[in-house]
């Protein structure tokens, strides 16, 4: 089977989403932008992502870049910037891939002002296809908190199939969340019709 590299020489490709709106691999030169981001929306972030009291100084975010980097140079996935009008919006990427049983995990968030348009569903829409066509891979799970009702409607809107619950999942600060799991397989996104099909009705 041949694997799509995701490394510094196939990532580094920008994906045009819509007008205005695109997908740039996560670099160096991003980080004070995105850390003012992160930064602008704790209290938005903080309520479903575990990882905001560790990011400070734009020096945490300077390692996040670091480690996507580093993923991206193993084939293990990429973490890329959604753009609108060139401003960093929100971060979506690959959790890691998993080349031998050819499945990978989705993860997302944007900046409270940037949520309503349709971002993240679009984003989400061309990595599937990058997914399912170029990387040959034949399953994305996306896992949302039980309460989290923004990003459930992601995956439902992309007609993921709502496949189970893995209990206290996830430990939020100071309590565990449930988790739903979301899956898509090759063959549902083929029957769906690949990119045009896949929830594109919005
Ligand atoms: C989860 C999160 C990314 C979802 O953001 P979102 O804006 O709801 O998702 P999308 O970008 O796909 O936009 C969908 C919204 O845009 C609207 N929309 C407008 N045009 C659209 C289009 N062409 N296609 C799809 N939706 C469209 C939808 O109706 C929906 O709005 P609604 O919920 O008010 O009906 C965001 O809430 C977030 O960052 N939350 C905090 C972090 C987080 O929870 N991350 C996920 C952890 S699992």
């Amino acid at each position: 089977m041949a694997t799509v590299q995701y490394n510094r020489a196939r990532r580094m490709q920008t994906i045009a989403i819509s007008a205005g709106v695109r997908l740039t691999p996560l670099d160096l030169e991003d980080a004070a932008d995105l850390f003012a981001l992160t930064d602008a929306n704790r209290a938005h972030l903080r309520a479903w992502l575990p990882w905001l009291d560790g990011v400070r100084r734009v020096e945490d975010t300077r390692a996040f870049i670091r480690t996507a980097e580093r993923q991206a140079a193993r084939n293990d996935g990429a973490q890329f910037a959604v753009r609108v009008d060139g401003a960093i919006a929100g971060i979506i990427g690959h959790h890691r891939i998993d080349w031998r049983n050819r499945h990978t995990s989705l993860g997302y968030w944007v900046g409270e002002a940037y949520q309503g348009r349709g971002l993240v569903t679009a984003a989400c829409r061309s990595l599937l296809a990058h997914a399912f066509d170029a990387a040959r891979l034949n399953r994305v799970e996306i896992r949302c908190a039980v309460g989290n009702r923004r990003s459930r409607a992601v995956p439902r809107r992309l007609g993921f199939r709502e496949e189970g619950m893995v209990r206290e999942a996830e430990w939020l600060y100071d309590h565990f969340v449930d988790h739903v799991v979301y899956g898509m397989l090759a063959s549902d996104w083929r029957r769906a019709g690949g990119v045009r099909g896949a929830g594109s009705s919005g």
